[in-house]
């Protein structure tokens, strides 16, 4: 069995949690790489509805390591929280392991990312005020601490003193909080250590075993394509890269361990947060869709912008991410809403045309969407269970999207529920058992 990467193809929040959760039922190993509590999945199982910020989707099978690779960013605050969470519903958290690389979220980078987001004012990224960023600032600038460092507390003092002292200036509104002294941040994260130890692990080499055993790997990105410090709408992005290239470095594979790289599209766009976005709809459609997709940030309660489709930027999506897969989720959101619309290239103010995502940012941020219409249908999808069974029209649209695209669709999301998910022929080896 291979390794398969889950990225998001879009702005995040396409149901990358839903879909590991699914492929989680055959794999061994389920492992996030990069990203932080910024994240936000839903899983509907049953009646049940649990929401994860931190913890793979993976924990909910008893037996299966779910992994929080050296790629993330650890609140301990949070995670201790989602295992508390657990704990009280009666789920295991047996299966989880940390990265001891992995970088931790300190009580002043929430701070800073609050003082960041307001000093930027009208420029402001709109960042889910997490700490994502100055955390992974100071890992580029190795002041990061690390996970392994919750154990020694000598050394966990000294590195907290070394990270703090450069912010002092910045810090300075907050000298006086008890949460920013010295002594007490050190003992409380050498407490946070204490909790966490057992789950603690090379996470490195516990990937490499399954591999090397044959076993499912499913790699979770976190965000999307177009957030990716690199290769999205910079600078609203967040700082790690939600690309699956990334997973390699925040798992500790090579690339030649993955095999399979599916991306998550929306049969929509949506965006959480500021940064252009070419198909948006600002009108009353836009609002239905909101409605209709429960378009609220899982971490944040955010409403998200909505739009049409976007296939440049699905295009590039698959470009970037080598995808072999294209899932399509929430198709029934567009159920009544007719005709249906594509963006299928970009036009600039001056009528230039970009039928590839435009490098250039003055260009993206002006351009707005051509689109192709197609009509739309009015039959509920919620029951529908394999792809001969949608309307024509659904048919038709998610044909045009997987050929611009060029990326066969490997399932569709019909409902938030479990159940509610038509898999296709090129996606079927991968569905659950009973499916
Ligand atoms: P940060 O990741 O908190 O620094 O936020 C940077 C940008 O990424 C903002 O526009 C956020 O709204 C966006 N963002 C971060 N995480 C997610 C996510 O899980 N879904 C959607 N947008 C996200």
């Amino acid at each position: 069995m291979p390794g398969v990467v889950i990225v998001g193809a879009q702005w995040g929040d396409e149901g990358k949690g839903k879909v590991t959760d699914l492929l989680a039922e055959r794999a061994d190993v389920v492992i996030r790489f990069q990203g932080g509590n910024n994240a936000g999945h839903t899983i509907v199982r049953g009646d049940e509805v649990f929401k994860f910020h931190l913890i793979p989707s993976g924990i909910l099978y008893p037996g299966k390591l779910s992994v929080i690779g050296n790629g993330v960013v650890v609140d301990p605050r949070v995670l201790l929280e989602e295992l508390e969470g657990l704990r009280r519903r009666g789920i295991s958290a047996r299966g989880l392991r940390i990265s001891a690389n992995a970088h931790l979220i300190m009580p002043y980078h929430l701070l800073l990312d609050q003082a960041g987001e307001a000093r930027l004012g009208k420029l402001q990224i709109g960042t889910t005020r997490r700490g994502i960023g100055p955390a992974y600032a100071d890992k580029a600038s190795r002041l990061g601490i690390r996970v392994q460092d919750l154990l020694d507390e000598k050394i966990l003092r000294k590195k907290i003193y070394a990270a703090m002292e450069p912010k002092r200036q910045l810090l300075r509104p907050w000298a006086k909080e008890p949460q920013l002294d010295l002594h007490t941040m050190t003992e409380e994260y050498a407490k946070f250590g204490h909790r966490l130890e057992p789950h603690i692990a090379d996470t490195a080499r516990l990937v490499w075993d399954a591999l090397d055993r044959d076993r499912l790997v499913i790699f979770e990105g976190a965000q999307g394509t177009l957030l990716d410090i690199d290769h999205g709408t910079y600078p609203f992005v967040t700082s790690s890269n939600p690309v699956a290239g990334a997973a390699c470095i925040g798992a500790g594979v090579g690339p030649r361990d993955i095999d399979e790289v599916w991306g998550i599209a929306k049969a929509y766009s949506t965006r959480v947060g500021a940064g252009p976005f070419p198909s948006e709809l600002e009108d009353e459609l836009g609002e239905r869709m909101r409605e209709a997709g429960g378009e609220f940030g899982t971490t944040t309660g955010r409403p998200r912008r909505c739009g049409w489709i976007d296939l440049v930027a699905l295009r590039y999506a698959a470009r970037i991410n080598g995808l072999t897969g294209l899932v399509i989720t929430k198709l029934d959101v567009l159920t009544g809403i007719d005709p249906i619309g594509a963006a299928v290239r970009y036009l600039g103010p001056e009528g230039a045309r970009f039928d590839e995502f435009p490098y250039h940012q003055s260009i993206l941020h002006r351009a707005t969407a051509d689109l192709e219409e197609m009509p739309g249908w009015q039959e509920d999808l919620s029951h529908v269970r394999s792809p001969d069974e949608l309307p024509q029209a659904a048919r038709d649209y998610l044909d045009f999207v997987s050929d611009v695209v060029g990326v066969p669709i490997v399932c569709i999301g019909v409902g938030p529920g479990r159940d509610q998910i038509i898999w296709t022929e090129a996606g079927k080896r991968f569905a659950p058992l009973a499916a």
